[in-house]
């Protein structure tokens, strides 16, 4: 494998592209107008540049192995969409929040996508650099329910290949995985976004009553779904809070800098899971509509 595309190259794209970037030739595809690359990461006081570079015009498609994609999630169909037909053989890896977008792009490309999630802390600096702070556990594994061809397995198994500076862990089934992000994020982004607060600031009792009947109706979804959720998922929802404390969550962050944000792909996907089933989620729905409301005119 001699060259990775990324597209959507912010905090996890970095990251992930100081990783590999040893290994393979990292190219970032231009996918908004206004897209800044990052320079450096910062880890432990050591800067450490990223080698990544915009994907020129006039090299041939075929040159890409494989594109990572790390976009918000509701960016996910319209910065691929262009590029699958130039990419009948390249394999695609998709990190983002929420879950919705892995399966669009499972269908679209069969076979040929690995799922990520990633517990990586990693901001930017606002001077053109990353800051990683704090390291974590980068798992993939196949989109769920599906087997993958040849090409996809040799190139996952490259990807894993190198032993740092992240850790990085194949999962057969990354599903539950996503589903319990999901869950921590269903309630800790929408209450953090929509009265300002940081993640640390859910852990007081004024807020028990409401993180306890989001996750009752988390599992009740996820229960319709098939999905088995940890039975302590209130406990999980606050150590989580207790662990990013200080943190402003990502949802918070695109309200207050008036981006769009990922409720469609949390709470949303609950949602609609919940009425495909016939499960009432009237709380989700509420998170859903309260965040949708902050959402800026596209
Ligand atoms: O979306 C986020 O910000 C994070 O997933 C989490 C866990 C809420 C921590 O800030």
């Amino acid at each position: 494998m001699k060259n990775l595309l990324f597209i959507g190259p912010g905090a996890i794209g970095s990251v992930l592209c100081w990783h590999w970037q040893p290994h393979v030739k990292p190219w970032v595809f231009p996918h908004r107008p206004d897209m800044h690359l990052a320079t450096a990461l910062l880890d432990a006081d050591q800067s450490q540049p990223l080698h990544w570079q915009r994907w020129p015009d006039d090299r041939p498609w075929q040159d890409i192995d494989l594109v990572v994609v790390t976009t918000k999630a509701h960016q996910v169909m319209a910065a691929v969409t262009p590029l699958l037909d130039h990419l009948p053989q390249a394999s695609w890896l998709l990190c983002c929040n929420g879950l919705g977008a892995q399966q669009w792009l499972a269908q679209q490309a069969p076979n040929r996508v690995l799922w990520a999630s990633t517990t990586e802390g990693v901001r930017p600096m606002g001077d053109g650099r990353m800051q990683r702070s704090g390291s974590g556990l980068t798992l993939l594994g196949p989109a769920s329910g599906s087997a993958l061809n040849a090409a996809t397995q040799q190139r996952a198994q490259l990807l894993l290949e190198p032993k740092s500076p992240l850790t990085l862990e194949w999962r057969d089934d990354l599903l539950p995985t996503l589903w319990l992000k999901l869950a921590v994020n269903a309630v800790i982004n929408p209450l953090t976004a929509w009265h300002g607060l940081r993640n640390g600031e859910l852990l007081d009792a004024q807020w028990r009553t409401e993180i306890e009947t989001l996750c009752a109706e988390i599992q009740t979804v996820a229960r319709a779904c098939q999905q088995i959720l940890p039975n302590d998922l209130v406990e999980r929802v606050l150590a989580v809070a207790t662990a990013t404390a200080h943190n402003h969550s990502s949802m918070r962050l695109d309200v207050e800098a008036g981006r769009h944000n990922e409720i469609d792909f949390i709470n949303g996907y609950l949602v609609r899971q919940g009425y495909e089933a016939g499960v009432k989620t009237p709380r989700l729905a509420l998170w859903q509509q309260r965040l949708s409301s902050r959402q800026p005119p596209s």
